[in-house]
């Protein structure tokens, strides 16, 4: 599977990519010639040490934020802007508090003017994808925290979007929700072939879900690595104490904890 994906055509090429806030002596280099790329159907992972530019990097992935220099494509075009073809899920749940699920997961079809009946089909079809059935009609405030996620998801992918970015989806659950919600983001993935760039602090996330991971340096964030990953068998919790699991987890450790010691050093 992951041989063919090599061989998949690209769909996301991040080329020389600059990123600096702010101008003169108050000047925040975040990103310095940044370049990676997603093919039709990866799961792609990113992994960095806290401040190196991750959610700078996937807000001008997403067309939230303008970059200084560099390249953003989407299927070989430029991205301008935010557009429907990239589908962003964030930390925090972003569900209108207002909307019911339904409603909620249906908001995008509305806003491009998908008729009543269809875009109820469509938000149905992946509020079933995500284990939300039976909660159509509640809203955001009645759901757990891994529900609302949930929602957040099916809304999201509701939309088909070209590309799934996620910023630390999980990173406000409580450790058992979260790989729950791995398994079921794994799940959704081989039902869907989504193609997926996920953002993480999580080593154990980025291992147990991806099938690539980019490791970034330490800010100015560039990309210091990319490994592969292939696992034995269906990626669930058992995953997570595989040897060749470990082996990969104990390498990006390594990597980040010399991020880390070579800033304490002042390297
Ligand atoms: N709007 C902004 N204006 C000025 N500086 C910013 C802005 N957004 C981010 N930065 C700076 O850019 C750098 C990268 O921030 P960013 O949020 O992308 O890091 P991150 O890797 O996502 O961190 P974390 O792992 O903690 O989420 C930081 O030094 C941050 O202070
Ligand atoms: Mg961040």
């Amino acid at each position: 599977m992951l041989e063919n994906r090599k061989n998949s055509p690209v769909r996301l090429k991040v080329s020389h990519l600059d990123k600096v806030f702010g101008e003169g002596g108050k000047a925040v280099v975040a990103l310095q010639d940044v370049n990676l790329e997603i093919r039709q159907s990866e799961f792609v992972m990113i992994v960095g040490p806290s401040g190196c530019g991750k959610t700078t990097l996937i807000n001008i992935i997403g067309g939230l934020e303008q970059h200084t220099s560099g390249e953003v494509l989407l299927d070989g075009k430029v991205i301008n802007g935010a557009g429907a073809d990239r589908g962003m899920v964030f930390q925090g749940y972003s569900l209108f508090p207002w909307l019911t699920v339904l409603k909620n997961v249906e908001f995008g079809l509305k806003m491009k003017g998908i008729p009543g009946p269809d875009r109820e089909m469509t938000a149905r079809k992946y509020i079933r994808l995500v284990g939300l059935e039976g909660f159509e009609n509640a809203l955001p405030k009645q759901l757990s925290g891994g529900m609302k996620q949930r929602a957040a998801i099916a809304r999201t992918l509701a939309n088909e979007p070209e590309i799934l970015l996620m910023d630390e989806p999980f990173g406000a659950l409580d450790a058992q929700t979260r790989v729950v919600m791995q398994e079921l983001l794994a799940d959704i993935r081989r039902k869907t072939d989504t193609t997926i760039l996920f953002i993480t602090h999580d080593i154990d996330e980025a291992v147990l879900l991806g099938d690539r991971i980019y490791v970034m340096s330490r800010r100015p964030g560039s990309v210091r690595d990319m490994l592969d990953v292939n696992l034995p068998g269906e990626r669930n919790h058992n995953s997570l104490v595989l040897p060749e699991f470990l082996e990969i987890k104990k390498q990006i450790m390594d990597m980040l904890w010399q991020e880390s010691n070579d800033a304490a050093m002042g390297r």
